[in-house]
This record gives C-alpha cells, sequence and structure tokens, in this order.
C-alpha cells in the first residue's frame, strides 16, 4: 500500500504529532509505503513528494508547524483541468489514498478529489477549536495555554498601572479560545463572538473597578462584537476549497478606542495574533494529536474512505466529510463554563 500524506491550510500545533502517528501507524501495522506531500495541494498539482519513513518522522513530535510546509492558497477545484492534474498525479506516485490534515478548505477538497476517484481520509485541524464532531481539535489546548499566560502578564501591568488591559485572541467566530483561557487567565470580563457585547456594560464594570481595584482585564475573542455592530476584519485573503476568505482582527483596539475617552485610566489594547498558533504543542496536544493520526491510519486500513477523523465523548471515530464541510461548532449559549464565568463574577459584556 503507498499513501500520500500533506497538510493544508494554516499551522497548528499538533500538525507534526499526527503525521509521525499516521506514518508510524502504517509502517507498523501494514508496512505501507508513505509520501510526504510539500506544501499541502501545491504540492499535489506541482508533483513535490519526498518520502516518509520511521527516520523521517522520529524526533518531530515537539515541533510546532508542520515539517511538510502548507499552504492555503492551492486549489485543485479550481477547475476540472486542475482536479485531473491533481488525481493524475496521485496516480502517477501509484498513491491508494491521500491523508489531507488541514481545516474545512482542505476538507473540502478532499471530497471533491474523492468524487473524482481519489481515496481520500481526512484529518481536522484548528486552534478555534470549532470542527463539528470534534469535541476537542488539537493544537487549541496549546492556544489557550499561550493566551493563559499573555493574560497572567498582562495583569502585572494593569495592577501596577492602574489601567484597563484588552488581549485579543484568535478564534474566528467561535469564542472557544477566550472563553477557556479567559478563565485560565482571571479575566475581569470575557467578549465572545456568540454574545454580542453591550459597551455601555462593559464601562460599567471598568468604572466600578476603577474605584474598587484599580485596573481590569478583558478577554475578548476576534470575532466578538458590540450589539448593533459588525466583525472587525482585518483583511480579504485568497482562500481555497471554500474556505473563508475573512481574516478577523483589531476588535481589541476597536474597544479600547471606544472605552479610553469614557474612563479615567488608560486602556491597552493587546493583540497577540499567531504567537497563539506557534510553538511546541501541550503534552495534551501531542497525545490528542497522535490519536487523530492513529485514527486516520486506522480509517485507512478499514478503506473508509471519504471520513473525516472525529472525536466524541472521549471517542475516536469517523464521519463522513460531506456532512460536517463547512459548519462550525460554536459556544453554545446555555454552555456549563459561561455559567460558572458569571456565578463567580466573570462578566461577559451582556
Ligand atoms: O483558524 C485558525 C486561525 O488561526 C484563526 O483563529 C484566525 O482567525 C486565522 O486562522 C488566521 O489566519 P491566517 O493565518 O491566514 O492569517
Amino acid at each position: 500500500m503507498r499513501i500520500g500524506v500533506l497538510t493544508g491550510g494554516g499551522d497548528c500545533p499538533g500538525l507534526n504529532a499526527v503525521i509521525r502517528a499516521v506514518t508510524k501507524s502504517l509502517i507498523g501495522q501494514c508496512r505501507a509505503e508513505v509520501i510526504g506531500i510539500e506544501d499541502g495541494y501545491a504540492g499535489l498539482m506541482e508533483g513535490r513528494r519526498r518520502p516518509l519513513d520511521w527516520a523521517s518522522v522520529s524526533g518531530i513530535l515537539f515541533n510546532g508547524g508542520t515539517i511538510l510546509g502548507t499552504s492555503n492558497r492551492a486549489n485543485p477545484l479550481a477547475s476540472e483541468e486542475t482536479a485531473e492534474r491533481a488525481v493524475a498525479q496521485a496516480r502517477a506516485w501509484g498513491l491508494d489514498a491521500l491523508v489531507a490534515i488541514g481545516g474545512d478548505g482542505t476538507m473540502s477538497i478532499a471530497h471533491g478529489l474523492m468524487q473524482r476517484g481519489l481515496a481520500t481520509v481526512g484529518v481536522p485541524k484548528t486552534i478555534d477549536n470549532d470542527i463539528e464532531a470534534c469535541e476537542r481539535s488539537f493544537g487549541f489546548d496549546t492556544a489557550v495555554a499561550t493566551v493563559t499566560e499573555a493574560l497572567e502578564r498582562v495583569q502585572t501591568t494593569g495592577q501596577s498601572h492602574g489601567r484597563v488591559m484588552i488581549v485579543e485572541t484568535m478564534g474566528r467566530y467561535a469564542g472557544w479560545i477566550a472563553l477557556e483561557a479567559g478563565m485560565a487567565g482571571a479575566a475581569d470580563i470575557i467578549l465572545l463572538p456568540e454574545i454580542d457585547y453591550d459597551p455601555e456594560r462593559v464601562l460599567e464594570i471598568c468604572r466600578e473597578r476603577e474605584k474598587r481595584q484599580r485596573y481590569t482585564v478583558i478577554c475578548i475573542g476576534e470575532g466578538a462584537k458590540p450589539v448593533g455592530g459588525t466583525w472587525t476584519i482585518e483583511r480579504r485573503v485568497e482562500a481555497s476549497g471554500g474556505a473563508d476568505p475573512i481574516r478577523l482582527g483589531g476588535v481589541a483596539h476597536r474597544l479600547r478606542e471606544w472605552l479610553e475617552p469614557r474612563l479615567d485610566s488608560e486602556v491597552r489594547a493587546t493583540v497577540l495574533g499567531h504567537v497563539q498558533r506557534g510553538g511546541s504543542p501541550t503534552p495534551f496536544d501531542r497525545v490528542l494529536a497522535t490519536q487523530y493520526g492513529n485514527q486516520a491510519a486506522q480509517l485507512v486500513q478499514q478503506r473508509r474512505f471519504g471520513h473525516m477523523v472525529t472525536l466524541t465523548q472521549g471517542r475516536m471515530g469517523s464521519i463522513e466529510i460531506e456532512r460536517v464541510a463547512g459548519r462550525q461548532r460554536r459556544v453554545p449559549l446555555d454552555h456549563p463554563l459561561l455559567n460558572a464565568a458569571r456565578q463567580i463574577g466573570v462578566s461577559l459584556g451582556d
């Protein structure tokens, strides 16, 4: 058996752990030959690959990013000609299946290639933790750890100067990172995309805290918006396979500009950006990503093509890619953590 592996879309802590687990499981269990495709679908269309053997995936578990490189622009489904070229390349390499590790766009393309005759298995990845049928995505724990540390650090400046400190997290339209890191990092106010915030309420809390505690820490998800307002869009990018071309960013500055003239305290905003996506995965993410990779190898051996790895109620499973492509798992409004936050006096801006 000869299996191709690629990583598409943005990088994410744990990608190398998946590559390692897929490769070692396939070599160890069925003596498969594993081929790494470089820079996502770009490498598939341009015929760029390298062998993945036991030695080449050893020692990569701790490393962030992806040893294969990635791309979120290359789209074999851009035309019938490019789709045929990608499938023909896979045939020329003698691939029996392709394991595609990536986000929404990567999964949609995997599904499209499957329909054109290339057997595929998907491994979903994102720090945002917003994948349907995956209660925990690898990379999320690492991102939460990074944001938590940042919240702890800005607390020092907030306390010393008596300031309002705003920290903006990634997460797109889902508030998982902001919610969990906000709780772990002792934020006083947590603003999520799922709950439009009332700026007057945020102001009121900052004013109260100015009197009582001198400082306030606000953790805001990049997809948060004020009641009646819109998202803060930083830019639009080229995105393949129906992936979202909108890049959010800057909502912390927007809130700072609104709050500062209304308060006695100075207000500072920190946008963490890609710091949250970089670096070594946490032990939890290394284990989780290893499970995702191992499960992908099982799906290949069971010939469950067109399926994506899932995690529900702590168990690895799979689901047809087409059933989840394009769907997002956002924080439900009855999530127990929202309740707990409110009960310990953390404001959700509503
Ligand atoms: O989906 C992961 C993510 O890091 C989001 O949290 C963020 O909005 C986006 O990707 C940033 O994308 P890019 O790396 O293309 O700027």
